[in-house]
């Protein structure tokens, strides 16, 4: 009897995204005893074993809108950042539909740096020192008065990889060509920011929030190069770990003061609305922490960690974020103690071209390690086989009880997995055990 009613009351859910990060958020809704059906619109093989994917791509609104009503969805979740800076979320509301995530307009805080370095600046929220251009001679005047390296950016979206630093004109005169002339990043480099190189670790920061109250997450720490001692080009992300061992909790107040509420308070005298998860990353350096972008969304691949270490029901939290009683789950959110760790596997040249369609082994081999689970980014199954189909192919994550511990697991599991090309970093989380 209470069976059939706790069924009757199951949201059934559909997530939208087909890397690390939605894998993660599938695992985690599956141990929801109040999630019914679980999708994943387009998903990729490890989310097609514990959910159904559905063929519909991200950027697809309408269609994901009516398959949302045809399986009367109760809750769609918003995983990558192009369909919400595209404004699926306004979509959904159109079609009187529930989703979790920010609006078109909130959105922009990821999807446009003129637009959140202006916010910044307004608010006082300390970031690089930074200036705009929409024409690339003035751009390149601009970089013969400064020094180096520096850094040039295309406004847009460009999957991570519309960032320069420049250690010299030369650099610097190629990073303008590529973005604004040749147009490699397409429109997303209709403007550049053109900034101040800061030095020092990155953190990753993740409040979760209804507009009105946010919860902070634990810090995280993701690796953004593609080689160790953070060489090689910059990447989607190459590994994660949280919380940072030398993060402490005032500096998390630190950083919810100067960084995190004045960037809410600076939203609501635009009046929007931001609904969904606020991901600033930030620089720890020598003048302080400083802003180096919003994301409107989870990290990926600290997603992958914070769902090892999230001990409450996701489906809470989302579901208080869009009805708006983040104030009511705000004090109930609990977290496993210890620590979570996650190493990318990625296909051998990414983030530049590569191949696809390897066979993969070890996977179960692995999660036979303590601690481990493996999170399926750019994977796919072919009858009872899992080939590669992406640039990032697996996230191996593991939990421990130090930071050590589930670094050592992950590697250990790592190890038991194979396909061809596949690379990954051997020093993830490495200087924060130091
Ligand atoms: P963004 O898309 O702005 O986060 O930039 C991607 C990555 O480029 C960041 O995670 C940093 O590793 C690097 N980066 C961006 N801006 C700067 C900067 N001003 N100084 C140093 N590194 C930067
Ligand atoms: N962890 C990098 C990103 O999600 O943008």
């Amino acid at each position: 009897m209470r069976c059939g009613i706790l069924k009757r009351m199951a949201t059934d859910v559909l997530i939208i995204g087909s890397g690390g990060r939605e894998h993660a958020l599938a695992w985690k809704l599956k141990q929801s005893p109040r999630v019914g059906k679980l999708y994943v619109a387009p998903g990729n093989g490890g989310t097609g074993m514990l959910a159904e994917n559905v063929d519909i791509s991200v950027m697809e609104f309408e269609k994901l809108a009516r398959f949302a009503e045809e399986k009367r969805i109760g809750l769609t979740v918003v995983g990558p950042d192009d369909p919400l800076v595209g404004g699926i979320v306004d979509v959904f509301k159109s079609h009187g539909l529930r989703i979790w995530g920010p609006s078109k307009e909130a959105a922009q805080i990821e999807g446009s740096k003129a637009f959140s370095k202006q916010l910044m600046q307004e608010a006082k929220i300390p970031t690089a020192e930074f200036a705009l251009f929409s024409e690339p001679h003035t751009a390149l005047a601009h970089v013969r008065t400064h020094g180096f390296p520096i850094v040039i950016k295309a406004s847009g979206l460009a999957l991570g990889k519309g960032v320069y630093i420049c250690r010299s004109f030369e650099e610097a005169e190629h990073a303008i060509t590529e973005i604004m002339i040749e147009k490699i990043h397409k429109d997303a480099g209709n403007e550049v920011v053109i900034e101040e190189y800061l030095d020092g670790p990155e953190i990753s920061i993740h409040a979760l929030t209804d507009g009105i109250t946010h919860v902070l997450f634990p810090s995280s720490q993701d690796h953004k190069r593609a080689l160790d001692g953070d060489e090689g080009k910059n990447t989607g992300g190459m590994g994660a770990i949280a919380p940072v061992p030398w993060v402490t909790s005032q500096v998390m107040t630190g950083i919810d003061s100067a960084v995190v509420i004045p960037t809410f308070e600076a939203l609501k005298k635009r009046s929007i609305q931001f609904q969904g998860l606020l991901y600033p990353g930030l620089k720890v350096t020598l003048d302080g922490l400083k802003v180096l972008e919003y994301n409107a969304r989870f990290g990926d691949p600290e997603c992958q960690v914070y769902m090892r270490l999230l001990k409450t029901d996701l489906l809470d939290l989302l579901d208080a974020c869009v009805d708006s009683t983040v104030d009511v789950v705000k004090k109930s959110v609990e977290w496993h103690r210890g620590f979570a760790a996650n190493i990318v596997l990625a296909s051998g040249g990414y983030p530049d071209a590569y191949q696809k369609g390897f066979p993969i082994t070890g996977i179960e081999e692995a999660e036979k390690v303590e601690g481990v689970v493996v999170f399926h980014a750019g994977t796919i199954l072919r009858g009872s086989t899992l080939y590669t189909n992406g640039g990032r192919v697996l996230g191996v994550s593991a939990v421990g009880g130090t930071l050590k511990q589930a670094l050592d697991r992950a590697y250990e599991a790592v190890g038991k997995i194979h396909f061809e090309g596949m690379h990954f970093r051997r020093d993830i989380g490495a200087k924060s055990l130091s």
